[in-house]
């Protein structure tokens, strides 16, 4: 067996914490910090079965030694027309549950909350990656899929979707249930619901997406109550102790008529009271050809607004990129935690160095790395 080199020298002395190094308490569990990897969707499934694979042991596991409080694994199919992909991961069999609950060791063994981001792709299903040389709908002979949505209006670039039916709508309900259960069984503590970005529960949400006359279309309680209806199904089936995340895009940013903040707040106030906890809020991904003013921490203001307005905890996500901005972002009240993709693909490591940038000893470096916790 390789001996593995480890320091047994003492750390440096404390020197203070700040918010964003805090711990973070929902129901039953503990985040050690606030500084948490958004999902990031790897489309690398070889065998387009949704089951995960080495590369997402070893994307997901990379950033366990590197001191967040908390993962969310990528977008992952409720039902295998629910992913975004053929090469998406889905939970719905024993299989991809086996290979999940590897990831999950990997992940607890470092001291880390595992979640899983669960989703429904609806009209925004069965696409090429995004390295493919063609994009748009996968055809059925190359192993796409007929995608459904809340009503047959295509997006942009993508086939028109089938309209479900009421049943279908209850179906998916239930979709969301079994998965949930199989997450938990596999070992993750958080569960998010994928409730942003143009998929199937915004599809939902957004009159400019769901033109429906029955019970779950007009109203904002009829556009609502499939994003509800899971909230409560996941929650009967996972009791008490779970953390329950939404991801809400909050804006279409369309000048009027479409999907906003004040629709977003009223929505998560309901979420809560049915069951849900915590609100990761994002923006976009409904519709194309509006103008979004990105910019460093531009999704921060929604968080802030959804976290004051609906008086529930929020995640701000979206170019936040320094463990200052990161920190004044909890400090401030503006958000109850972070959470960064892209700057973990540069340095999965980042929680450790943000760490160290903003002077916060952490009592949990991978005693392999410790070394690396002096100047
Ligand atoms: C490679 C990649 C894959 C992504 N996949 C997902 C996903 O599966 N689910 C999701 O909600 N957001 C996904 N996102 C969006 C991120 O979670 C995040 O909201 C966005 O990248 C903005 O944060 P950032 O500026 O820190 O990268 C993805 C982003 C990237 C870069």
């Amino acid at each position: 067996m390789t001996q593995i080199e480890t320091s047994t020298a003492p750390l440096p002395a404390e020197t203070g914490t700040t918010g964003l190094f805090d711990p973070f308490t929902l129901r039953d569990t503990v985040f050690r910090n606030r500084l948490w990897v958004a999902p990031m969707c790897q489309y690398s499934v070889e065998k387009q079965d949704g089951v995960p694979t080495d590369w997402h042991l070893a994307h997901l596991g990379s950033f366990a030694s590197g001191g967040v409080g908390l993962i969310l694994t990528e977008a992952t199919g409720v039902t295998p027309e629910g992913r975004i992909s053929p090469q998406d991961l889905g939970l719905y069999t024993d299989e991809q549950q086996e290979a999940f609950e590897r990831i999950v060791r990997l992940i607890h063994a470092q001291g880390v909350q595992a979640g899983i981001q669960l989703a429904h792709a609806g009209r925004k299903a069965s696409t090429f990656r995004p390295w493919a040389e063609q994009s748009g709908t996968v055809p059925e002979a190359e192993g796409g899929w007929r995608a459904v949505a809340p009503s047959a209006i295509a997006f942009p670039g993508y086939d028109e979707p089938q309209e479900l039916s009421a049943e279908e709508i209850e179906g998916v309900v239930e979709a969301f249930r079994a998965s949930a259960r199989r997450a938990i069984d596999a070992g993750f503590d958080v569960l998010e619901l994928h409730a942003a970005h143009g998929y199937l529960l915004h599809q939902f949400l957004s009159p400019l997406s769901n033109t429906r006359t029955d019970a779950y279309g007009g109203s904002l309680e009829n556009r609502a109550r499939l994003l509800l209806d899971v909230v409560r199904a996941v929650r009967a089936e996972v009791g008490e102790s779970v953390p329950l995340f939404v991801r809400l895009s909050a804006t279409d940013w369309v000048p009027s008529g479409g999907w906003d903040a004040e629709q977003t707040t009223a929505v998560a106030a309901w979420a809560r009271e049915a069951g849900a906890d915590f609100f990761d809020i994002s923006t976009g991904g409904n519709v194309t050809g509006v103008t979004i003013p990105v910019g460093p921490g531009y999704q921060v203001e929604f968080a802030a607004q959804v976290r004051a307005g609906a008086g529930v905890p929020t995640s701000a996500v979206g170019l936040i990129t320094t463990a200052e901005e990161a920190d004044a972002i909890v400090s401030s009240g503006q958000a109850d935690a972070v959470m960064m993709a892209r700057q973990f693909l540069r340095d999965p490591h980042f929680a450790l160095q943000a760490a160290h940038d903003l002077g916060v000893t952490l009592p949990y470096w991978p005693a392999q790395y410790t070394r690396a916790a002096w100047r």
